[in-house]
C-alpha cells in the first residue's frame, strides 16, 4: 500500500496555504496529477509552474492549473478557497458568511465535475463549512475538515521539548472551542497530570498559537499543510491512521448535526471509523458546549 497513488488530486485555492499543501503533496509522490484551480487564474497556472520545476529530481508527479472541467477524475478535492483570517479577525467565525457563499459557488462545480470525491474541508470558519458541505450533498464519510490535527500538534508542541515523545490530541470545534484531552496525554509513554493553572496556562497559549504566526508573517502555512497532507496520504493509501478530523456526527458522542473535530480512521473510503473515546466528565462538557455552540451559529447563518 506504501506506493500507491491516487490518479489525481485537486487542490481549490491556490493562495498561501493551498499552495504548500499542494507542494507538501506532491513532495510526498502520492499522487500522478495534481490540479490547482483558483479565481486567479494566473496565480494558480504560476504556482502549478513553480511545483513542476521543482519536481524533475524528485518524482514524476504532473502539476497544471486549470478550470473546473479539469478536476474530473479527482479522488481527493481539497478545499481552501476563501477570505482568510487577518490579525483583525479574532474568531474563525466571523468568515462564515462570506465563505458559505464561496463555497456554494464552488460546489456546483464539483457537484457537475466531480460528484465522487472526497473533499477535505480547510476554509475557515472549518467545521461549519464542513457541515455546510455535507448538508449540500455529500456523505459524510467523503466531506472531512482538517483542523484538529493541527491543533494537537500545536498542542503538542507547547507540551514537549525535542528529548520528549508526546502524545496529546485536541478535539472540539478549530477554534475557540477547542477542548485539549489533558486526561490522555502521555509523556514517553507515561500518563502525565496537569493541575488546573497548567491546564489554564496551556490552554491560553494553545488558544494563541495560530495567531501568534499570523501577526508576524501574515497566514499560517507549514503546519496546516504538513497535516492536511498527512490526512491525504492516511486516504490515499489506505493507512488508517487515527487522526483527528471534523466530521458529521451521528450520534457518537450523544452529538448529531454538528461537524466537529474527534478521533477517526482514515482510508481509501474516507472516515472509515469515529472512535468513541472514554472522555473525562469535565472534556465531555466543554465537547457538548463546542458542539451547542457550532450548531447555534450554523442556524444563525441559515437565518
Ligand atoms: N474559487 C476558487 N478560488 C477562490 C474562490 C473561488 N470562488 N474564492 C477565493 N478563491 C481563492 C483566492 O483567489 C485565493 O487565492 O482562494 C485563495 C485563498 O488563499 P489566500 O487568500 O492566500 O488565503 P490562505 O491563507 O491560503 O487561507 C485560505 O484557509 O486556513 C484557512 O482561514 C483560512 O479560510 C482561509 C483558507
Amino acid at each position: 500500500m506504501e506506493n500507491q497513488k491516487a490518479n489525481k488530486i485537486t487542490i481549490i485555492g491556490a493562495g498561501n496555504l493551498g499552495s504548500f499543501i499542494a507542494y507538501e503533496i506532491i513532495s510526498r509522490d502520492v499522487c500522478k496529477e495534481m490540479v490547482l484551480v483558483d479565481i486567479l487564474k494566473d496565480l494558480a497556472e504560476g504556482q502549478a509552474m513553480d511545483m513542476a520545476q521543482a519536481l524533475p529530481y524528485k518524482n514524476r508527479t504532473k502539476v497544471y492549473s486549470g478550470g473546473y472541467e479539469d478536476i474530473v477524475g479527482s479522488e481527493v478535492i481539497v478545499i481552501t478557497a476563501g477570505k482568510p483570517r487577518t490579525p483583525d479577525i479574532k474568531d474563525r467565525l466571523e468568515l462564515a458568511t462570506i465563505n458559505v457563499k464561496i463555497m456554494n459557488f464552488i460546489l456546483t462545480e464539483v457537484k457537475k465535475y466531480a460528484p465522487e470525491a472526497i473533499i477535505i474541508t480547510i476554509t475557515n470558519p472549518m467545521d461549519l463549512i464542513n457541515l455546510h458541505i455535507h448538508k449540500s450533498g455529500w456523505a459524510r464519510e467523503k466531506v472531512i475538515g482538517s483542523g484538529g490535527q493541527l491543533d494537537s500538534s500545536r498542542f503538542r508542541t507547547i507540551l514537549g521539548n525535542p528529548d520528549n515523545e508526546v502524545e496529546g490530541y485536541v478535539i472540539g470545534e478549530h477554534g475557540a472551542g477547542q477542548i485539549p484531552v489533558f486526561s490522555k496525554v502521555k509523556i514517553n509513554g507515561e500518563l502525565k497530570e496537569f493541575n488546573l493553572e497548567e491546564q489554564k496556562e496551556i490552554k491560553e497559549k494553545l488558544k494563541n498559537s495560530s495567531m501568534e504566526v499570523i501577526k508576524r508573517k501574515g497566514s499560517t502555512v507549514f503546519a496546516p499543510a504538513s497535516n492536511t497532507a498527512d490526512m491525504v496520504e492516511s486516504i490515499v493509501r489506505d493507512q488508517k491512521r487515527l487522526l483527528i478530523c471534523s466530521t458529521v456526527l451521528k450520534g457518537e458522542y450523544n452529538l448529531e448535526d454538528v461537524s466537529i473535530g474527534v478521533p477517526v480512521r482514515l482510508g481509501k473510503s474516507g472516515i472509515e471509523k469515529v472512535e468513541e473515546w472514554e472522555l473525562s466528565e469535565d472534556e465531555l462538557s466543554q465537547l457538548r458546549e463546542s458542539a451547542r455552540k457550532l450548531k447555534s451559529t450554523y442556524e444563525s447563518l441559515n437565518n
